[in-house]
């Protein structure tokens, strides 16, 4: 079957340099990266810094005008199992970029612990969450080659599924959904550190948005660009 294709609502300015921006306009005092492979984004930050992923491959200098770097060579999981950003920082996380792995339940996961450090003026954005090929967003790897795959190599897994969730379970929040190449960006606002919603529901979230299919991420790319701000 051939691939759907949005990539032209996917045209906007890279998502590198949109958080170059983003930086900038924001001054965090602390900042907060799950997924950083090569570095290309922990480079941005120009302040307090904890960075977590079981593989780091940075080449380059990612330590900038980064007054402390904590860097945690673990899975995200592993790294909110044993550690506090809250203490490490001894304040809250001001920003946030969530970009580790790219299944739905591990971006939930990564989405409620990173919300625990966060106050409610602290901005969370999260990667890879408007895909504009059906292809790229399988669990398993094995469709990216597709022959029908318009974005052969691409692959951002399921992350998508967290928008229609935060949607639906977190009306509260404030949701900003931007154009950035090549796979979008969600900027999370108005957070509530206190907030126990998608960690009560979060058997019955992954029964309910895991197994969406192709039908279900025509109608979210239909439906992804209204307003969705609290
Ligand atoms: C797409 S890359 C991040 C790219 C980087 N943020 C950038 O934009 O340049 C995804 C990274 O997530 C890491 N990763 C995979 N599973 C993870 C997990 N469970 N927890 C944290 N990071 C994970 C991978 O090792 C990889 O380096």
């Amino acid at each position: 079957m051939k691939d759907c294709n949005y990539s032209e609502r996917v045209a906007g300015v890279n998502y590198v340099e949109f958080l170059r921006v983003l930086h900038g306009r924001l001054k965090p005092a602390t900042y907060f990266e799950i997924g950083v492979q090569f570095g290309d984004t922990l480079k941005l930050a120009n302040c307090a810094t904890i960075c977590v992923d079981p593989r780091f491959q940075c080449e380059i200098n990612v330590l900038c005008g980064k007054p402390v770097c904590h860097c945690y060579q673990m899975t995200s999981d592993e790294f909110f199992g044993a550690n506090n950003p809250t203490a490490i920082f001894g304040r809250p996380i001001d920003f946030a970029f969530l970009d580790g792995m790219h299944w739905f339940e591990f971006l939930l996961r990564d989405f409620i612990n990173t919300e625990k450090h966060c106050a409610s003026r602290s901005t969370i954005v999260m990667h890879d969450c408007l895909p504009p090929g059906f292809y790229m967003t399988t669990r398993d790897n094995d469709a990216v080659n597709h022959p029908e795959s318009d974005f052969k190599g691409w692959w951002a897994g399921d992350v998508w599924k967290i928008v229609p969730t935060l949607i639906k379970y977190r009306p509260d929040l404030s949701i900003s959904i931007t154009d950035c190449a090549p796979t979008g960006l969600v900027i999370v606002t108005n957070l509530n550190p206190d907030d126990t919603i998608l960690t009560t529901n979060y058997n019955q979230i992954l029964t309910e948005f895991k197994e969406m299919d192709r039908e279900e991420f025509e109608h979210y790319w239909k439906n992804v660009f209204i307003d969705h701000a609290a």
